[in-house]
């Protein structure tokens, strides 16, 4: 075998290879209760950068930028700190609708809207990380 087949075989066994889904292979799996997202070197991986974009183009206007809340909307990194993953779930599947005083807020339910649902995962992991203080405001960096 000629070596440069062998160094290049080498240096794709050790070095983070991103595949053609843009993920990192090397990184552990996710779980939203045990690992629910990685990051290395303040680097976030692909599904928690994608719960990033999906939290600003769903949730942003009402919960503020990067999960810090509005006068409208409470604090998201805050709250996945109260509630549990099922809790979590139940209320973006359901909505809520609480009445307080003269002011009606609601939160929609996004149980049929599968730019949510689908990453329902990936913007609890990409709140974790923000509540944690793993990642700061704005942009996060991605794995490559
Ligand atoms: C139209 C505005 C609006 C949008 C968009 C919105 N929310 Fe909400 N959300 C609210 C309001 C208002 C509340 C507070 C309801 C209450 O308890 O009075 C809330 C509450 C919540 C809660 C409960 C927080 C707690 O501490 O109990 C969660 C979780 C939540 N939203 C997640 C999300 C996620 C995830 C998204 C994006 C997919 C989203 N919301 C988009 C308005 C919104």
């Amino acid at each position: 075998m000629p070596k440069y087949v062998v160094l290049s075989a080498l240096l794709c066994a050790t070095a983070s290879v991103a595949s053609a889904d843009g993920k990192t292979a090397d990184l552990p799996a996710l779980d939203p209760q045990t690992n629910p997202y990685n990051i290395r070197d303040g680097k976030v991986d692909f599904e928690t950068y994608n719960g990033y974009r999906r939290y600003g183009g769903a949730c942003a206007r009402c919960h503020g930028p990067s999960g810090t809340g509005s006068s409208f909307a409470p604090a998201l990194m805050d709250s996945v700190e109260q509630l549990d993953y099922a809790e979590f779930v139940n209320v973006v599947v359901n909505g809520k609708n609480i009445e307080s005083g003269s002011r009606n807020r609601v939160m929609p339910a996004f149980g049929t809207n599968p730019n949510v649902i689908q990453h329902i995962n990936d913007i609890w992991g990409y709140l974790q990380a923000r509540a944690d203080g793993a990642i700061g405001p704005g942009r996060p960096e991605r794995i490559r």
